[in-house]
């Protein structure tokens, strides 16, 4: 085998044999295949794509370049989510204690924000004393506990991809639906949760700007969970404006635990309900009641217990930014658009997300909604208002708000969009 036959392979638009695939994700992960020819290859999957049996086999071996965790000794069904990300996704947190107080297991690999986009690791370590990397003991125990762990990926799984992705960052290789699947769900598959749900985003603040592309993406994870022996169920889910009423970390777990509280915003609130929903079915827990299980404080129990066993305190007042800014409506009228993106770089701006994976993030910054699409707004009433430690920041962050990123209009000409715009099973 040598890395040019396969390069040159796939640039003429063939298909890669099983064998092929197996050696150069074995050999690049060993260092014997170069960075240069591993982009080459990256490239021409871009251009030319990936047949079906070639998207698993590469997912299979990307997979079998480290260890696959084994939660069968667990006596509870196990069941996971994945969001593809967005702008004031802080579903996992309300979700994977709800999931867990309904009886099933959750083991939660989760990341840290790069760019707009918030990251579930970054939120919960606003939390005083919570810790993020746990060993594999450390996991089950915590499991055992609370039912619900969300934690740092070790180096140890899916070590192909890590390389990988970061190769793809920085030579424009990142936008490959088979690419973009085959990472997400070696790491998932690689997790060992029995049952998957995909949180598919689409819209200004999602990867997939496009409900097409979106459900592309979504019937590629779905069909790599289902040849792997995972159920997995996916859901497209609109990220045209931000989710809830606040992006940024602190601010998001405040959301997160008026959630758990039997409160908080509506859409938050409705997409929880509906992702339980799909993890309990998917583990075979059919006749699970999330909403009940909201009402009745045992979902909140699970949290705090999660929260505890990994050493946080779910008591403690979460931090707050030294300075706000109020931006108030230019006009009366219908909030018509408040843009994903627009929101999620001002809350990167004003020091809520990270620009290099080594930058420190602020736990307090971000951006606060007093109106969300569909609401009426007075001319003169505060519509965000903007936290940071570090107020020269400000007018970066209002620069990313000005144009077309706020609508108000005199009256609503569009319907607002459904949260949930598809599921792909
Ligand atoms: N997230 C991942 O883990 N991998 C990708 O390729 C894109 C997003």
């Amino acid at each position: 085998m040598d890395a040019i036959t396969i390069i040159r392979a796939k640039r003429d638009g063939g298909a890669l044999t099983p064998e092929q695939i197996d050696w150069i994700i074995a050999a690049y992960t060993a260092g014997e295949v170069a960075d240069e020819q591993m982009a080459a290859l990256a490239m021409a999957i871009l251009l030319n794509g990936m047949t079906r049996p070639e998207i698993a086999r590469w997912t299979a071996a990307m997979i079998a370049s480290g260890e696959r965790m084994d939660f069968s000794r667990l006596p509870l069904p196990t069941t996971d989510k994945h969001s593809t990300g967005g702008v004031g996704d802080k579903i996992t947190l309300p979700l994977a204690p709800l999931v867990a107080a309904c009886g099933a297991a959750v083991p939660q690999l989760s990341g840290r924000g790069l760019g707009h986009s918030g990251g579930t690791l970054d939120k919960l370590e606003s939390i005083p004393g919570w810790r993020a990397s746990l060993d594999n003991d450390e996991m089950l125990d915590v499991l055992r506990e609370a039912g619900a762990v969300v934690c740092a990926a070790g180096a140890g799984l899916a070590p192909a991809d890590r390389k990988l992705y970061a190769l793809r960052d920085v030579t424009g290789t990142v936008e490959s639906i088979p690419l973009i699947a085959s990472s997400i769900m070696s790491k998932k598959i690689a997790e060992g949760t029995g049952a998957l749900v995909l949180d598919v985003k689409a819209g200004s603040g999602a990867f997939m700007k496009t409900v097409e592309d979106a459900r592309e993406l979504a019937e590629t994870m779905v069909e790599i969970g289902t040849d792997h022996g995972v159920r997995t169920v996916a859901l497209l889910t609109d990220m045209s404006t931000p989710l809830g009423l606040t992006a940024g970390n602190a601010l998001e777990v405040r959301e997160s635990v008026e959630v758990l509280a039997g409160g908080g915003p509506a859409d938050v609130v409705e997409l929880t309900l509906a992702l339980a929903r799909e993890m309990l079915d998917a583990a075979g827990l059919t006749d699970a009641d999330p909403a009940r299980a909201l009402a009745d404080g045992s979902a909140m129990d699970r949290w705090r217990r999660m929260i505890t066993a990994q050493g946080g305190d779910p008591d403690a007042p979460l931090p707050t930014a030294r300075e706000t800014h109020v931006l108030t409506a230019p006009a009366s009228g219908v909030l018509t658009g408040l843009d994903a993106y627009a929101v999620g770089v001002a809350a990167w701006r004003l020091g809520a997300g990270r620009t290099r994976k080594e930058d420190p993030v602020q736990a307090g910054a971000g951006v606060e909604l007093h109106a969300k699409p569909g609401d009426r707004v007075t001319a003169g009433a505060p519509l965000l208002t903007l936290h940071t430690d570090t107020p020269e920041r400000f007018d970066a962050a209002l620069a990313e708000l000005a144009g077309d990123a706020i609508r108000i209009e005199e009256e609503a000409t569009a319907r607002t969009t459904p949260i949930v715009l598809g599921r792909i099973a």
